[in-house]
Parts: C-alpha cells; sequence; structure tokens
C-alpha cells in the first residue's frame, strides 16, 4: 500500500462532502494507528472528486441515452478482399505492417486485470493451462509468439501486461519463476490498473470488504489508458519509440501478438485514422453474445449484443447474411499518439459503465459481514472500446474466426477450455492440411485428433512450408509440434 499523502481529518472532510459520511466516521474510530493509515490509504486511491458526480449520473439519477439518428453496419476490410473503399491489397498492407514491427515501432499490450469470475480459476486468468496438449499457460503462449515474431522481424517487441491489485504480484512472480519464457524480462511492462469502490445500489454508499478493507473491483480495461499514463508505461513507450500498440485480452490463446496486414492497414490505409483500428469475425448466428461494429450517427462503434435491437441483429442481407455481422474479438491497434490525447484531454474522457451485482460486504453500522440474497451494489468499468468513436476515423478489419478467436471464459460450454482446446486443435490441423498433412476431420468440422503446434515452430500456416510434416494424423491421436 502506498504512503498515505493526505491527513486523515482532511481525507474524513472530503469523504462527507461525497456522501460517504458513514465511512469518515468509521475511518476515525479505527485503531491502531497503522490500520487507521492503512484503510485511509485505500480511500485515498479512489478518486473522490469524481464521486459525488457518479453517484449521480449512475445511481440516483441515471440518465437514459438518448437513442441514435441511425444506426447502420460498420464498413469493414472483408477477407474477400472487397473494402470500405472498394477492393484492397494484402501485401501492400502487410508491407507496410511489416516496416512498422522491424523499425521496433510497435508494441504488445495484453489487459490481464479481469477478475476471471466466470472461469472460477484461482490465479490470474493468464497463468491457466491453456494449450490442448502440454497445457502451456496463456502466457507462455503470448511469450513464445513474441519471441517467434522478434526472430521473424529482427527486432525486439516489448510487452505491456495490464494487472489489477487482485493478480499483479502473482503475474510477475509467475513470470519470474519462469524466465519470462523466454523474453528478456526488460523488455516486459506489467503495470497495475485503477480500482473503483463497490457501491451500495440504493444509497451509492462506499461498501467495505472487512473491517480493514474497502470493497473494490478493477476499473474495467477502458481504465488501460489512465493506468498506461499512470503507471509511466506510456511514456517507456514513448521513449522507446514505440507508435502503435497491439491490443489483445489475455483470454484468447489464437490472438495473432502482431498481424503486419492489420498493422498496415491500421497505419496506412486511406482511411484510417491510424488511432484506434479492430478486428471482426462474421457473427455465428444473429444472437452471438458478442458487440457488433455499427456506424452509429457516421461514427463507427460497437454495440453491446445486449444493447442491439432485435429486429436489427436479424436483419439479413439478400444473401442471407447477417447486415450487422461484424462481431467484435477484442483485437485493436491503438496509436500511443491516440493514447496521449485520451488522457490529456478532458472531453475525450471515456464514460463509465455500471453493472449490478451480489457483493459481500462488511455492515458498518452492524459490525457483521453480510452475504446478500440479490443485487446489492453496483460496478463501475470503462470499456476500452469506448476509444472507437472518439477516435478520428476508425477502421474494422475481418479476420478468420478460427484462425484468431478461441477465448477461454467459462468453466464450461461456450467459450470454456474445452471448446478453446477443440479449436486450437482445428486451427492447427487447418494449417497441416495447407501443407499437405492427410488430417482426420469429424463431419461437423472439427478436428478428431489433438494437435498442439508451438509458436516458436509456427504462427502461421505458411511457416510450416518446409518442415518436417506427418504426412498424415491417425484417428484420435495425439501430435505436438
Ligand atoms: P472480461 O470482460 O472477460 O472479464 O475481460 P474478466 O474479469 O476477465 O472475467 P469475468 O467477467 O469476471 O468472468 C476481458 C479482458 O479484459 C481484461 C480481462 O483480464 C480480459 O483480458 N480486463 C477486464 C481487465 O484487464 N481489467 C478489468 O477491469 C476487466
Amino acid at each position: 500500500m502506498p504512503e498515505l499523502q493526505t491527513p486523515i481529518e482532511e481525507l474524513c472532510k472530503k469523504l462527507e462532502q461525497c456522501g460517504q459520511g458513514h465511512l469518515a466516521q468509521y475511518l476515525r474510530g479505527v485503531t491502531p494507528q497503522s490500520a487507521r493509515e492503512n484503510l485511509a490509504s485505500q480511500i485515498e486511491a479512489i478518486d473522490l472528486d469524481e464521486l459525488n458526480d457518479l453517484i449521480e449520473r449512475y445511481i440516483t439519477n441515471p440518465a437514459a441515452t438518448p437513442p441514435p439518428a441511425s444506426i447502420e453496419p460498420a464498413p469493414y476490410y472483408a477477407l474477400d478482399g472487397t473494402g470500405p473503399t472498394g477492393g484492397w491489397d494484402a501485401a501492400q498492407y502487410r508491407n507496410a505492417g511489416e516496416r512498422l514491427i522491424r523499425e521496433g515501432k510497435v508494441a504488445c499490450f495484453t489487459v490481464a486485470g479481469g477478475q476471471g469470475s466466470r472461469l472460477g480459476y484461482e490465479g490470474p486468468k493468464g497463468c491457466y493451462p491453456t494449450s490442448c496438449v502440454k497445457d502451456k499457460p496463456l502466457f507462455q503462449l503470448f511469450a513464445e509468439s513474441i519471441r517467434a515474431n522478434e526472430i521473424k522481424h529482427d527486432c525486439e517487441i516489448p510487452w505491456y501486461i495490464m494487472t489489477s491489485p487482485l493478480n499483479h504480484d502473482a503475474t510477475v512472480s509467475f513470470f519470474e519463476a519462469h524466465d519470462c519464457f523466454g523474453l528478456k524480462r526488460d523488455q516486459i511492462m506489467f503495470f497495475n490498473q485503477g480500482v473503483m469502490p463497490s457501491l451500495d445500489a440504493k444509497s451509492g454508499e462506499m461498501l467495505m470488504s472487512d473491517p480493514m478493507h474497502l470493497a473494490t473491483n478493477p476499473d474495467g480495461h477502458g481504465g488501460s489508458f489512465k493506468a498506461l499514463h499512470v503507471s509511466g508505461a506510456l511514456g517507456d513507450m514513448q521513449a522507446r519509440g514505440i507508435e502503435h500498440v497491439s491490443y489483445f485480452q489475455v483470454d484468447n490463446p489464437h490472438a495473432r501478438v502482431v498481424d503486419q496486414v492489420f498493422l498496415g492497414l491500421h497505419a496506412t490505409a486511406p482511411d484510417s485514422s491510424g488511432e484506434f483500428s479492430s478486428k471482426m469475425v462474421a457473427k455465428a448466428s444473429w444472437d452471438e453474445k458478442v458487440g457488433v461494429f455499427c456506424s452509429v450517427d457516421g461514427r463507427t462503434e460497437i454495440i453491446e449484443y445486449s444493447d442491439l435491437d432485435e429486429s436489427l441483429a436479424k436483419r439479413t442481407e439478400a444473401g442471407g447474411r447477417l447486415s450487422f455481422n461484424a462481431g467484435s474479438i477484442a483485437i485493436h491497434a491503438i496509436s500511443v499518439a491516440f493514447i496521449d490525447r485520451i488522457i490529456n484531454d478532458k472531453s475525450a474522457a471515456l464514460p463509465y459503465h455500471r453493472a449490478i451485482k451480489k457483493v459481500p460486504y462488511f455492515d458498518l453500522s452492524t459490525g457483521r459481514p453480510v452475504e446478500p440474497s440479490s443485487n446489492n451494489a453496483v460496478k463501475l468499468e470503462k470499456f476500452v472500446f469506448d476509444g472507437i468513436p472518439i477516435a478520428g476515423r476508425s477502421i474494422v478489419v475481418e479476420t478468420d474466426r478460427v484462425e484468431e478467436f478461441a477465448p477461454v471464459k467459462n468453466a464450461t460450454g461456450t467459450d470454456s477450455i474445452v471448446s478453446s482446446k477443440q479449436l486450437q486443435s482445428q486451427r492447427a490441423a487447418r494449417w497441416l492440411e495447407a501443407n499437405g498433412t492427410q488430417v482426420p476431420w469429424n463431419q461437423d468440422g472439427s478436428v478428431n485428433a489433438t494437435i498442439e503446434i508451438s509458436p516458436l515452430t509456427a504462427t502461421c500456416a505458411d511457416e510450416l512450408a518446409g518442415k518436417e510434416l506427418p504426412v498424415s494424423i491417425e484417428p484420435g491421436s495425439i501430435v505436438v509440434l
């Protein structure tokens, strides 16, 4: 816990001014002094100046957002070579992206501060055993991909990893215990994201998780912009001459850590401001639970699946394809200049989103812990993709679902470790087949084998060319390359 900067009485006055008199009164009575200071420094880490406004806007008087005048599907650079401005040449953009990577202007940026509550895994999600045969953790898969790209492009690729106070120390120790999976320690920067207080859903009062701790939640992946700045990571990027970050989430082992074509489009396409670009995959069904890229009153943005009107979600084009087809997979390219703008320009601040959740708490009035039976608290989070409409001209690029999306979010079912492992084998099988190996496909398109290809062996099908590969794969077999 950082050292306390504000005198406790001053902090108590501030608390009283933002509707937190209950906490001021409690804080004054905490003994011994060291415990009081510890709690005070947790409170000091919260931005009390914005709290009144947030309680008003998200709890006591939430205003409905006026519906936009128009919502259209966002145009995108499609896999079939069509694009918003006509045909596009992947080779041209591959060269542009390759140049940026080789010149050391691209860093990787992983958001790994989430609570991972749906997966129900104790440690940081990035430590979760994920690859289909060797059970390599997510962090290792990314580290090996980064290393493979460094070798390919003859450069160093710095890696920025956002953690949260819940998992920071465990994340750093994990990397250090594994020798950073072959990367250099000083090319990886770990930094903590901020937290928001969990607020009582009726009164807006800050909750305590136990007698000594505030109940808090990480401030969302959108908290990354502020955290990059506060931690010094942004300054580090600027000092290293980084111009763009390749952003991906910790839970997608198929994310391409740096994608030349995507980065080339982002930085040089005529309709891109080079600030904030995104990847999409064609939606699996109209009701798939992914955000959708839309053009809202002329600006690109992501509308969450729950907010997209059902009639729009179901609308189809002449050939039967969904009109609102562009599902987000949370992979972006973002310029360092844009991150700097978001931080310094108050009018470009990202909004909060509120979620009502069940949060156990310590009741200050009774001195007892409470296990609520229904939702009792508001959690406020920022979403990184709210940066898209703030960017000048933001482009969207289609990618293949199996190639780039195998998320591990849930303990079972959709987007679980089981479905991710199936997709990992399926992708590996595709790569092998593209290089002449006979593959035992099942009727449903899955593969009847478990296949793991290390990122150090290949990060795409082309990189298997010239390697010693099996002529065929026996049904039910396990293959590691
Ligand atoms: P999710 O929205 O899937 O949330 O995060 P989560 O916290 O990981 O999992 P659940 O909802 O509790 O089950 C998407 C990505 O954003 C990161 C996560 O680590 C993941 O990579 N994230 C999310 C943060 O870095 N910070 C946050 O505050 C929230």
